[in-house]
């Protein structure tokens, strides 16, 4: 595998929408050909993100958010935060996923159909955690058959092989803190869903953070000012910069927006709930 570069332009152009030859071998898994453009930058920044299978779980959370830490207003409106790159490449990112996960909130105020329309390939699994079942089965990822849909209850609140429309009940235990991330990731991955694109909100990203389940993750900050709303990453408080996350990283400049990329399985300072 090439080193992973530090700083690049946002390979926008192609292939999107209809495909090319370097993001076919991506969706493809095709190392043979992947391995003939080391310097391309579509591989460099998605081979090392199409590494998960059934050996080796890959987690990724991916966030927008506003130059002062914010997904979206108190009211919950975050269309559109990030401008169009960041779109498309949350499309490659779940086109190359076996799953995409948000969490009740983002279903209530977008109704996303997180599908994948900007760029060649397949719709994930669609999973949705409601552990008290807020959701009344009205939107959009319940009525459409674009993929296949799992609700995530907690246990004692579904029964498995109950259904919300299209969408098919699956009970998991409670933890300390709501729903186990780690927890997650094992009943997914007993459905062969192995590469997992957890998309929001920031409550969500935040669990899997603090659980130590995320094995990268990527913000990407537009050039915009809140000043409220709902925050991005919110972790238990810290009284000492030394126990802050400081993993390596990697920067990419989408368009107006820059997206970080924090790899937390190559941890460079001191980590708290970083993955082991
Ligand atoms: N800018 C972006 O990248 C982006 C991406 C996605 C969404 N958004 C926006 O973000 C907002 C929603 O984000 P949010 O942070 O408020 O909420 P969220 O993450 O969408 O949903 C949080 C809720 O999901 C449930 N949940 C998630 N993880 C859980 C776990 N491990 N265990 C138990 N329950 C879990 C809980 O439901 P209960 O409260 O029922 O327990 C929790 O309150 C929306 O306004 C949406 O538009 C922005």
């Amino acid at each position: 595998m090439p080193p992973e570069p530090d700083v690049t332009a946002y390979p926008s152009a192609e292939p999107a929408p209809a495909g090319g030859a370097q993001w076919q071998a991506l969706l493809d898994g095709d190392t043979t050909a992947l391995a003939q453009w080391p310097d391309d930058p579509l591989v460099s920044l998605y081979a090392p993100l199409c590494a998960g299978g059934p050996d080796r779980a890959l987690v990724v959370g991916h966030l927008a958010q506003s130059l002062d830490g914010r997904i979206a207003t108190a009211s919950g409106m975050s269309r559109w935060l990030s401008g169009g790159e960041d779109l498309l490449h949350t499309h490659r990112m779940r086109a190359i996923s076996d799953a995409v996960l948000v969490g009740v909130n983002t279903v209530l105020h977008d109704d996303p159909q997180l599908t994948v329309r900007r760029c060649l390939g397949r719709n994930p699994v669609r999973v949705v955690i409601d552990p008290e079942r807020r959701l009344d089965g009205t939107q959009r990822v319940f009525v459409d058959d674009a993929a296949p849909t799992l609700l995530l209850v907690a246990a004692g609140r579904g029964q498995e092989g109950e259904r919300v429309g299209h969408a098919q009940v699956v009970p998991v235990e409670r933890g300390a803190r709501g729903l186990d991330p780690r927890e997650i990731c094992r009943v997914l991955a007993r459905r062969g869903l192995h590469r997992l694109l957890v998309e929001g909100g920031g409550i969500t990203v935040s669990r899997f953070l603090e659980a130590g389940a995320l094995h990268r993750l990527q913000v990407t900050v537009a050039p915009v000012i809140l000043g409220s709303g709902r925050p991005a990453i919110t972790l238990p408080e810290i009284s000492d910069l030394g126990l802050s996350l400081r993993p390596r990283t990697r920067r990419m400049v989408l368009g107006d927006d820059v997206m970080i990329e924090c790899d937390f399985e190559t941890v460079a300072g001191a980590g708290r709930g970083a993955h082991g």
